[in-house]
């Protein structure tokens, strides 16, 4: 696919450019005689293929979900519940329910299926809030996601994602003077002269953080600090916000140009048939300047590059239950665990204080073994609230 920001290609395009092989747009006029009901195929002809190929962007949202096993994801999987996208995003208006700028970090309604409120891409509005028998898994509900103990990992479907995205080192050429593309494995691009080095993930383990919904997107006039890493898309929430709870995230790593100057981003221009395109000259100076003059934005002139993260929240993939987080991943000392970096609460097993531990560990074991636990769980409860 083009990068085209949720376009699909309109006309022939050789991707990637060199490599001989021309994709063909879709037939629109075709998709448009057929449109009924959804199928997770149209909907994925955009959604699966954002950010220029299938799998790049989202870790939870590739061509794998046309037809999953269902250890891929329980509710698209033919033996599973086998719903389409728009089961769970009913549209209203065209809007879809279910956004990452908007998202419903939290659903306090609870089971909404039957009424057809427009509101319902959550986990709850199916299940519930309350959807285990034993009551320990239940009470987790109010600080961690559903999505957080039911995707261990992303891209599961064996078509890896993009991890890395490095701009700046974009504009190499080969022996032969022509732009360079290197192959890695499974036929993906591990350099592209037009976007510089990637990397890629299978089977990845989410980075967990506290989220209450609310995304601060950097816009192209922010001014942004260059000491230090740039999240592009930070997300806000604590163990103290009553309405966040502890997500997991994609975290895409890149590097990208910005003006060191007026410490801003900057409009890099791309494609087009003109020379300042940076992907017919591959000059930078030249493509960077046109892109700022095209926006009508205050360019110094220089530019450099920040290193950038970008947070995908991971919704989709959701595996059988067997597959849950174990309880022990997240209610360890060991350094592999899996919310080491959520310091702002008290995990039983995990943090320093031998008496609650105790009662901590016999709680989980109760939960596997013997009915122990329980007991263990009150008293850590009570200690709790008189503290
Ligand atoms: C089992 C229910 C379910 C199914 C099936 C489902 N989704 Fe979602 N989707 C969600 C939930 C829950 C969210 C989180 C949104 C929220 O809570 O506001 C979400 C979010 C999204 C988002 C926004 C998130 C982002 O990272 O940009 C997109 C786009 C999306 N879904 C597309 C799809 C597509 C395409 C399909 C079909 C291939 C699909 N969904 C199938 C439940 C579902
Ligand atoms: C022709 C391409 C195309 C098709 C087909 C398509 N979408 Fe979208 N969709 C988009 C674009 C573009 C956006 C806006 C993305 C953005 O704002 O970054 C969007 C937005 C969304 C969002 C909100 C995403 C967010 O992060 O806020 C959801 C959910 C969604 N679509 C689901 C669906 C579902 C379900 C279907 C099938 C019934 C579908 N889409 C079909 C292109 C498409
Ligand atoms: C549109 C309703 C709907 C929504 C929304 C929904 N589910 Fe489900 N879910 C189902 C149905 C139906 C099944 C039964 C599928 C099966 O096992 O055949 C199911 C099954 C499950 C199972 C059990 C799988 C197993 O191994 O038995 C889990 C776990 C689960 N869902 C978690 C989630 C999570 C997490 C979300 C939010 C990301 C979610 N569900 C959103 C309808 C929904
Ligand atoms: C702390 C981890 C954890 C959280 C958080 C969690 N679950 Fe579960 N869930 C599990 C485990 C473990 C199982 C399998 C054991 C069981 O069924 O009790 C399970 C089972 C399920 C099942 C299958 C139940 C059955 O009886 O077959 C569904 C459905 C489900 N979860 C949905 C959800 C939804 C919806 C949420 C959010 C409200 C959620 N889970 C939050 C760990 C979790
Ligand atoms: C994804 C990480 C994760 C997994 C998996 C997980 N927990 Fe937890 N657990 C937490 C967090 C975070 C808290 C703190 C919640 C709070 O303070 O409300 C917690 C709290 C607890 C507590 C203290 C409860 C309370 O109300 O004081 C117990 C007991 C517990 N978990 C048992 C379990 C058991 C048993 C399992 C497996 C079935 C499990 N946990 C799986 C993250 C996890």
């Amino acid at each position: 696919m083009a990068t085209d920001a949720g376009h699909p290609l309109y006309a022939p395009r050789e991707i990637p450019k060199g490599s001989g092989k021309i994709q063909m747009p879709p037939d629109l006029a075709l998709i448009a005689r057929k449109v009924g009901k959804s199928s997770r195929q149209n909907c994925g002809a955009c959604h699966f293929n954002g950010g220029g190929g299938d799998a790049v962007k989202h870790g939870d949202l590739d061509t794998s979900l046309i037809n999953p096993p269902r250890q891929v994801d329980v509710h698209m999987a033919k033996d599973g519940a086998n719903l389409s996208c728009a089961d769970c995003h009913t549209f209203n208006e065209h809007i879809p329910s279910g956004s990452r700028y908007q998202i419903q970090a939290k659903d306090p309604h609870g089971k909404d299926l039957p009424k057809d409120d427009h509101n319902r891409a959550t986990c709850e509005s199916c299940h519930g809030s309350t959807p285990h028998q034993d009551v320990k898994i239940n009470h987790h509900a109010d600080k961690v996601a559903c999505q957080t103990c039911h995707i261990p990992e992303f891209a599961r479907g064996g078509i890896a994602t993009k991890t890395l995205w490095d701009w700046s080192t974009a504009g190499k050429r080969g022996p032969d003077g022509k732009p360079l593309f290197i192959q890695g494995e499974h036929g993906h691009l591990k350099y592209s002269a037009e976007k510089g080095d990637f990397e890629y993930g299978e089977n990845v383990r989410p980075t967990y953080k506290w989220y209450n919904g609310t995304v601060r997107q950097i816009t192209m006039t922010d001014t942004i600090d260059d000491s230090k890493i740039l999240e592009i898309n930070a997300v806000e929430g604590s163990a103290s916000d009553p309405k966040a709870r502890i997500w997991p995230f994609k975290v895409m790593v890149g590097k990208q140009p910005y003006d060191p100057v007026n410490k801003t981003l900057v409009v890099n221009h791309v494609y087009g048939d003109d020379d300042t395109a940076f992907w017919t000259n591959f000059d930078y100076a030249k493509a960077i300047q046109a892109g700022m003059d095209t926006a009508g934005l205050p360019y110094s002139g220089q530019f450099a590059f920040i290193e950038t993260r970008m947070n995908w929240f991971i919704t989709h993939m959701v595996a059988p239950k067997e597959q849950a987080v174990p309880c022990q991943d997240c209610h360890t000392r060991s350094e592999s665990g899996r919310l080491n970096a959520i310091g702002d609460i008290y995990l039983p097993g995990r943090d320093h204080n031998d008496w609650i531990d105790l009662f901590g560990s016999l709680a989980i074991l109760g939960s596997i073994g013997a009915g122990l636990g329980h007991g263990a769980m009150r008293l850590i409860s009570r200690r709790r609230q008189s503290k």
